[in-house]
């Protein structure tokens, strides 16, 4: 008998079938046991009826460990009360793999211990949510793009020049030519490819040395980076607001289950997802934080905190527009309207969340953009082949960045990013 799935159990019912996979958790008395068992990252429940085996079969069965690999056969039946739907009734069963003293037991751990064995964490009925969370978010985000005619073009991890910052690079000897440095965005390698599909897209790693111990810091995290021709910073963020509201719905539909593991309330995330999130400009955002007594002035980048006050103030995500130029990346457009800002944006989730989107439109002037390479110390020779871009049919431009882990602990409700990504880097963490 072929070992079905339990993402298809639905297909089973009333049948016998074979199932492989661990035991989660046992519990029940003399007459029955009930066994939890997982599979394709599902528990299903299977009921061990005494009179069904000899008394040495279910004696045996009282002592089965946390985590032995079984091969089970039974039936399927419908159970109204699982979170599955189903639940099997055993007939036999056998044991593949033993397991002796399974380190995460049902009791409570703190976290250091946990995230000490992350490698045995991720069987955790939370951490089986989250990562299915996590996979129908990727997959909803890389078919938006494709629906949309975006074309992805991987950017490379190891890069001579600086993407966003230099402060926070990972640096490495690279042979005979110098310093490389672990990618921090992939955006001006996306920049390239506006100029041959006009819409491009990329989705990977990007590294960040951030000396921050925050909740939403990670110094490896996943990003969506999208780059379109011919496109301004406001239809920019029109863009932008489609896509995460689609996204999230999306997730929601294809994850009730894990969501309700999770205990996230559904029902208010929806509610944020319903209309455009507003959007208000830096100016705006000051003026608010400045009316709640914060003694904030204008040039002053926005805190987390701050971000808090204003989703709290405003009652949902909201895009915050035309930051101080001196703040934010070189690669930035002067504002016109006035120069001492930059056409951005940045979403702001709320739930203490905060930033989730950083995005642009591009400098697409070849002088002004040389002279924010010079006004921030970064090396021009190193840029000499995006600066290419502005010499060679220069168009407006723009783009952002989503961080995949930040979006996750929005949708899932998580109080902090490393549980939202499988092996979490942070400053102080770098093993399992
Ligand atoms: O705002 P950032 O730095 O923007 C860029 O890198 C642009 N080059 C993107 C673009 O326009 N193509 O980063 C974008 C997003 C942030 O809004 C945040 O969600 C996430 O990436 N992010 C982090 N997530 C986890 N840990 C960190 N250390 C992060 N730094 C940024
Ligand atoms: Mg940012």
């Amino acid at each position: 008998m072929e070992s079905i799935s339990l993402k298809n159990i639905s297909d089973y019912l009333n049948k016998t079938v074979s199932l492989k996979g661990w035991l989660q958790i046992k519990r029940g008395n003399n007459h029955i046991q009930f066994l939890q068992i997982r599979n394709s990252g599902r528990i299903i429940q299977v009921v061990v009826e005494k009179e069904k085996f000899s008394e040495e079969d279910f004696s045996k069965i009282k002592t089965l460990h946390q985590e032995m690999s079984l091969e089970l056969t039974g039936r399927v039946v419908e159970s109204e009360k699982s979170e599955l739907g189903f639940e099997v009734i055993l007939e036999s069963y056998s044991i593949l793999g033993d397991s002796i003293d399974y380190p995460i037991t049902p009791k409570e751990h703190g976290t250091d211990f946990l995230h000490n064995n992350r490698h045995l964490w991720l069987r955790s009925k939370r951490q089986l949510a989250i990562l299915q969370i996590r996979n129908e978010l990727s997959y909803a985000i890389r078919s938006f793009f494709y629906k949309k005619n975006y074309v992805l073009l991987d950017t490379p991890i190891l890069t001579g020049s600086v993407g966003e910052s230099a402060g926070t690079l990972f640096e490495t000897e690279y042979f005979d030519l110098g310093k490389a440095y672990l990618a921090q965005t992939g955006q001006l390698y996306l920049e390239t490819g506006i100029f041959a599909h006009d819409r491009v897209y990329c989705f990977g790693p990007t590294f960040r040395a951030e000396k921050s111990k925050t909740r939403r810091h990670l110094t490896e995290f996943w990003m969506l980076e999208a780059e379109t021709a011919n496109f301004d910073n406001e239809t920019n963020i029109q863009f932008q607001d489609i896509f995460i509201r689609t996204v999230i719905k999306e997730t929601i539909e294809k994850c009730k289950t894990e969501l309700k593991i999770l205990e996230r309330d559904v029902d208010k995330l929806n509610s944020f997802i319903q209309n455009p999130f507003l959007v208000i400009s830096y100016d705006e955002a000051i003026s608010t934080l400045q009316s709640k007594k914060e003694e904030i002035q204008w040039g002053e980048d926005i805190n987390a905190e701050r971000e808090s006050i204003l989703t709290d103030h405003y009652n949902g995500a909201l895009f915050i527009k035309n930051y101080p130029r001196s703040i934010k990346a070189f690669y930035m457009k002067q504002n016109p309207e006035n120069p001492k800002t930059v056409l951005c944006a940045d979403l702001i989730a709320p739930e203490g969340v905060g930033e989730i989107i950083g995005g642009s439109e591009r400098e697409e002037v070849l002088e002004k953009i040389i002279g924010r390479i010079k006004e921030e110390d970064l090396s021009l020779e190193s840029y000499s082949w995006y600066l290419d871009l502005r010499k060679y049919g220069s168009v407006p431009h723009s783009g952002f960045g989503l961080g995949l882990e930040r979006l996750i602990a929005w949708i899932a409700g998580l109080p902090h990013v490393r549980e939202c990504i499988p092996f979490p880097r942070l400053m102080g963490r770098l093993d399992p």
